[in-house]
């Protein structure tokens, strides 16, 4: 079957073949691929950035945010039967420390774990996959369109869960009600697929989300933002100080950039008792100055938590499942307007190496190949 592979530390992408896999136990299940997106950590891994090919190997298949149809399941098997909608999860546990042992690898202890497509272990950019029931999500049917999200929304749902967690415990008024976040003000940092889904998880909640980026109005991220009920604002014409007296203090910063300076400058809109939480990941070791006494003074005179989140464990895909079904009531098919660009998989080199302006997530189609998106160059 084709895959396709990435040598890491080179910037050589190709087309492979690999043996098809097949049920060896009866705890697993064979999923064919229908999609699978294409995020920032893809394209680094594509320029030559972070990722480990298999012990043994040179190469690695690419691909950690996936759709698939189940084809077969073992006979121990229940969540899923064949012909249903499915994603698996990204990180395999150390099978060493606790939280692994717990299925939480996403809070591994050892730092030893793997994950599909970027560490240690092949991904899903090819036409089958086997892996064990622990790790699938079913998806209902009518979710097939968007189902290809559950990856990136995994890591909000992680990450806002977290936030909330993190206030329940700590203050009186956050542990009174499950519905902390009504009302909130909310800062998305980085409108990008990660920060559209915070803001739909958001919204979801209640929330009044603020969205800061640096394009234009009226281009296609903050229109979809504002279908959904949330507010731009133009980073470039308002800096995280002068968004500060445009926005008010706020309750909860969701950061989603990886943009290092960035990432600390907005500090300076967390109010008091605020929650802060970051998931984009900065490239590059050039030294940042900062002023480090002042930040954390604001910290600690402010009542303020900064907490770092990645991965998600499969019970935060079920909650994507979840939210991806609210989010398809409330919102209909804009849902699916995240997905800009859908292509072939046999374009992968162009879609890995370049990134439309007008780009929130693409897609490469492992099936149906020559489907209308193809056959439109790309464009929904
Ligand atoms: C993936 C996560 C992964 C992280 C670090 C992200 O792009 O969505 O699942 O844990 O990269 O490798």
């Amino acid at each position: 079957m084709k895959a396709i592979a990435v040598v890491p530390g080179a910037s050589a992408l190709r087309l492979v073949d690999r043996p098809e896999p097949s049920i060896t136990s009866p705890d697993e299940v064979k999923v064919r691929i229908v999609r699978v997106g294409i995020c920032g950590t893809d394209r680094e891994e594509a320029a030559g950035g972070r990722a480990l090919a298999p012990t043994g190997r040179q190469d690695l298949v690419m691909g950690h945010e996936m759709l698939g149809e189940v084809v077969e399941a073992g006979k121990t098997v229940t969540r899923v039967r064949p012909g249903d909608y499915a994603v698996f999860t990204v990180r395999r546990g150390c099978g060493k420390c606790m939280p692994c042992s717990m299925n939480r690898p996403d809070m591994c202890r050892s730092g030893d774990y793997r994950e599909r497509g970027i560490w240690g272990l092949d991904g899903y950019q090819t036409e089958y996959v086997v892996d064990k029931e622990q790790y699938v999500v079913r998806l209902p049917r009518e979710l097939e369109t968007i189902g290809v999200l559950c990856e990136p929304l995994s890591i909000v749902e992680k990450a806002v869960a977290e936030a909330i967690q993190v206030q329940a415990a700590r203050m009186p008024d956050a542990a009174a009600t499950p519905d902390w976040l009504f009302g909130r003000r909310c800062l998305v940092a980085g409108l990008g697929p990660v920060g559209l889904l915070a803001a739909l998880a958001l919204r979801l909640r209640g929330a009044e989300v603020y969205g800061l980026d640096i394009v234009d109005a009226g281009t296609a991220r903050p229109a979809w933002l504002a279908h959904i009920g949330g507010k731009y604002i133009d980073g470039r014409q308002s800096p995280p100080d002068r968004a500060r007296q445009e926005l008010g203090p706020v309750d909860l910063i969701f950061e989603a950039t990886g943009i290092a300076p960035l990432e600390f400058n907005l500090l300076d809109v967390l109010g008091l008792n605020g929650v802060y939480v970051l998931t984009g990941i900065p490239g590059g070791d050039r030294p940042l100055n900062i002023k480090g006494a002042e930040l954390i003074r604001r910290l600690v005179l402010g009542n303020q938590v900064m907490v770092g989140s990645v991965n998600a464990s499969r019970d935060h895909f079920q909650m994507a499942v979840d939210d991806l079904s609210h989010a398809y009531l409330k919102w209909g098919d804009h849902v699916a307007r995240l997905i800009t660009h859908r292509y072939p998989y046999t374009d992968f080199a162009a879609v890995l190496q370049h990134h439309a302006s007008d780009e929130i997530k693409v897609v490469l189609e492992w099936q149906n190949t020559m489907s209308p998106y193809s056959l439109l160059g790309g464009r929904l």
